[in-house]
This record gives C-alpha cells, sequence and structure tokens, in this order.
C-alpha cells in the first residue's frame, strides 16, 4: 500500500519489477502463490488494548497470588440483570421449549417488529426523532456494528475521521479495511485524520481542517466521559451536509445523560437523518454486555456515492449485508431487550443507571480531594483524569496495580492524545469503589 499524499488515500502499491515478473510468472506457470492473508492486520499494533492490559494483570498475579485486585479498567457491567429483562427472559426459555410456541430462524434478522416498534418509539419518537421501526436493526452488539459497517462503504476510498483519544475499535477496523496507511509516530495511523480532544480544548473537536467522508463521534464519549452541546453536534451535522460526509454516531452510553440539554440521540439535530448513522447499545443501560443486543438505525432516506457518483440509498445495502451474515438475536435475548421498554423495566434501568452514576461520583470525588484534575463521569460512567506527577500513561497503570492493586485504563491506549491521561471506569460494586477511592487516595495522594 501507498499514500497519496495529496489526498491522503491510500492506493495499491505498484508492484516493482522483481515483485511483478513473479506474479507473472507464476500466472502463466499456473503456480498457486498460496492463500494469501489481508495484509493489513500486519499493520496493527501490539493487542488491542484491553487483552494487554489483561496480561499486564495476569503476569501481576502470577508474582502476587495474594493481591485483591480492584478493576476499574474494561467498561463491563458488574450488577445483575434488571429483573424484568430476567423475567421475560425466562418466560421466553419456557416458550422455546413448547412446540406450540417454539420458534426457529427469524423471517427477518433486522429483529422482531416489537422489539423495533417500541425501540422507535420510546428511543426515539418520544424525543421527537423521526425515527421509524423498520429504520432499526436489531444486532448482537454496538462494537461489531460499528465494525462492520465498513462492509457497506468503499474500501481505501474514504478519508476517516476520530477523535483523540477514541474507542480503538474504530480506528483498528479501518486498518483491517485498508483505510489507512502505516502505523506512524504517537500511536497513529497515516492518512486517519485525528481530532484533538483534552482539557486545552475543553473536549470538544474541532472541525476538521481538510475534508473528511466519514466521522466517528462516540457521545456520551468513551474514554473521556465528556459530552457535546445540541449547539455542537448541530455544527458537525451541517459539516457532513456540506462535505458530503457520513456521521457514524456511537451513543451506547445515552442513558448515562443527567443534562437535560444534551442529546441522546444525533436525530435530535434537524437534518442528521440525511447524514448519519446511530449506533444504539442494551449493554451499559441494561448491563446486557454478556448477553448481547444492541441495534443501529439506518433512515431510509440517507446515501453514499457509488463509483461513478450517483446518490445510493444505505439502507437496502445494510439489510442485504444483515440477512447475509447475520441470522439474527436470539428469541430469548430479544424479549429480554424488550422488557427494557416496559414501564418496570424503565425504571430498574434508571436504579441501575443511578448506581454506576453515584459510583462515578464518588470516584470523581475522591480524586477531586487529592488534587487530581478530573472530567467526565456526570453524563458518564467514564472518568478521565490526568496523571498526577506528569507519569505517562502506562507507568501510571504500573504504579497503580503495583502499589494499590488497582487497575484502570492508560489513556494512551486509547491515542496519542490521550497520553498523561488515565480512564476510570464506574463499574463496579460499591465496596469496590469505596476501596478503591481510598487505595488511589493513598498511592496517588
Ligand atoms: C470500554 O471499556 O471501552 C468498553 O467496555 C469497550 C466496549 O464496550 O466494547
Amino acid at each position: 500500500m501507498g499514500q497519496d499524499s495529496r489526498s491522503g488515500r491510500i492506493e495499491n502499491e505498484r508492484p516493482t519489477l522483481y515483485n511483478g515478473g513473479l506474479i507473472l510468472l507464476s500466472k502463466l506457470l499456473r503456480i498457486r502463490l498460496m492463500a494469501r492473508i489481508n495484509d493489513n492486520y500486519l499493520k496493527l499494533k501490539a493487542g488491542y488494548l484491553f487483552p494487554e492490559i489483561s496480561r499486564r494483570i495476569k503476569a501481576f498475579v502470577a508474582e502476587n497470588p495474594d493481591a485483591s485486585i480492584i478493576r476499574l479498567g474494561i467498561g463491563d457491567v458488574t450488577e445483575p440483570l434488571p429483573a424484568a429483562c430476567v423475567e421475560a427472559m425466562t418466560k421466553a426459555v419456557a416458550e422455546m421449549g413448547r412446540r406450540e410456541t417454539f420458534r426457529g430462524y427469524m423471517d427477518d434478522s433486522q429483529g422482531y417488529d416489537w422489539l423495533r416498534e417500541k425501540i422507535a418509539a420510546q428511543d426515539f419518537r418520544a424525543r421527537d426523532c423521526d425515527i421509524s421501526a423498520d429504520e432499526v436493526f436489531v444486532s448482537e452488539g454496538s462494537k461489531s456494528d460499528t465494525a462492520n459497517v465498513l462492509d457497506i462503504l468503499a474500501k481505501g476510498e474514504n478519508r476517516i475521521a476520530v477523535c483523540d483519544p477514541v474507542y480503538p475499535v474504530y480506528v483498528d477496523t479501518n486498518v483491517m479495511a485498508g483505510n489507512t496507511g502505516d502505523p506512524a509516530d504517537g500511536g497513529k495511523y497515516a492518512g486517519v485524520t485525528y481530532l484533538p480532544v483534552t482539557a486545552e480544548n475543553g473536549f470538544i473537536p474541532a472541525l476538521p481542517t481538510e475534508p473528511v467522508d466519514v466521522i466517528y463521534l462516540c457521545y456520551p464519549n468513551n474514554p473521556t466521559g465528556t459530552v457535546l452541546s445540541k449547539d455542537e453536534l448541530t455544527k458537525w451535522v451541517a459539516y457532513a451536509k456540506e462535505h458530503g460526509s457520513l456521521l457514524l454516531f456511537d451513543a451506547a452510553y445515552e442513558a448515562y445523560i443527567t443534562d437535560e440539554s444534551i442529546p441522546h440521540s444525533i436525530y435530535e439535530i434537524e437534518g442528521a437523518r440525511d447524514v448519519a448513522i446511530e449506533f444504539r447499545s442494551f449493554s451499559k443501560n441494561a448491563g446486557f454486555t454478556g448477553t448481547r443486543c444492541a441495534y443501529t438505525v439506518i433512515p431510509r432516506t440517507l446515501t453514499g456515492k457509488t463509483a461513478d457518483g450517483k446518490d445510493q440509498l444505505l439502507h437496502p445495502l445494510w439489510a442485504r449485508r444483515h440477512n447475509t451474515k447475520f441470522n439474527g438475536v436470539s428469541y430469548i435475548i430479544q424479549r429480554g431487550a424488550e422488557a427494557v421498554y416496559t414501564p418496570d423495566g424503565q425504571e430498574q434501568v434508571r436504579a441501575l443507571i443511578g448506581f454506576y452514576l453515584e459510583n462515578a461520583r464518588l470516584l470523581r470525588e475522591g480524586l477531586q480531594q487529592i488534587g487530581i484534575d478530573v472530567y467526565g463521569g456526570v453524563n458518564a460512567p467514564y472518568i478521565w483524569l490526568k496523571t498526577p506527577q506528569g507519569l505517562s500513561s502506562w507507568d501510571f497503570f504500573d504504579r497503580l496495580l503495583k502499589d494499590g492493586h488497582l487497575v484502570g485504563t492508560p489513556g494512551s491506549g486509547f491515542g496519542a492524545a490521550g497520553e498523561g491521561y488515565f480512564r476510570l471506569s464506574a463499574f463496579n460494586s460499591r465496596e469496590k469503589v469505596e476501596q478503591a477511592v481510598e487505595r488511589f487516595q493513598r498511592v496517588a495522594g
């Protein structure tokens, strides 16, 4: 692969005379070169962030078997599923055990109508967003959907923009798809537009100074826990309209918004239907990280460009992809997700969110007491902090683990601009969070 320095786009490298000769010879002689791999995977740096953290914890525990580790690293929920979901799933299991109510494949892997109707009505129309059930695609997770959406976009043609720091999946999947150049200095990849979000700019990404085609926005933000106002989101929709860009809006943490002025959905912004796909998940609101259910919204009117410059609706492309590569989320799980929309389910989800947000408050205030600069944690389950004494993110990780038996996530793991920052997740029991605050104050105070 090579990079066109003017457009920053990636092109296939021209074969050298030697390589070209070998390929020609093999074709002439019909010699097989064996199964070719996707070379883009070789560009990926080290492991995915969270497995790397697990590796370090494992090594530490092997040497310190008695250490009682408190994990505030990966944003994985700890509290049991809402009772309404458990009850609905239990009933669905019983239905699957009787001939009269047994279900096999769904007619359409997009999801059962009864779930998609409730999503459209309660998550969108209740907020004056013009979204209908047939624009909702139920899936097993937002992580996979943000990755899979690249299937319906041209490879190596689109200029990608991400915030820095960023949820690593957005970048890594573009590397895999061949939409980037090689790894560059500071943990970046050539050909990607990085939009820094740091304390200096109040964690508000500036609009790109160069034209970009696909823009990932995650709000409330992972990893910084910060939010964007309606005015800021309006700027992004206007930018996308002006430049023909596609916004990929990840709203996995919308249930944590406590400030009523903050939009929960990109479709609260006028015109967003024409420029944005939205990803939602049941993982962080109803605790489905192990249960697996999410959904993606692709408005019927949203278009992209074909190679010859014509407008093409994205909805039928995604529907085709979904039905070809996916057989749908299980009936039992979809019934569990549906229960989130019942009055009991809503109340229980609110209680869960309130519980984690109280954890976030304890962490935030505990850190502030020892003079640490803390961001996020008010409209999101993540606390983003400046590492003390100017320590690097990974040095601080190692120090917390060694001296406090405490695990967080190094900011630099989310991107170059995350260096010198550290993320704590509010997902844990109250007891563990209270202990974590004490340990943090002892080690970093
Ligand atoms: C995180 O810790 O960033 C999240 O748990 C990752 C995810 O939801 O996939």
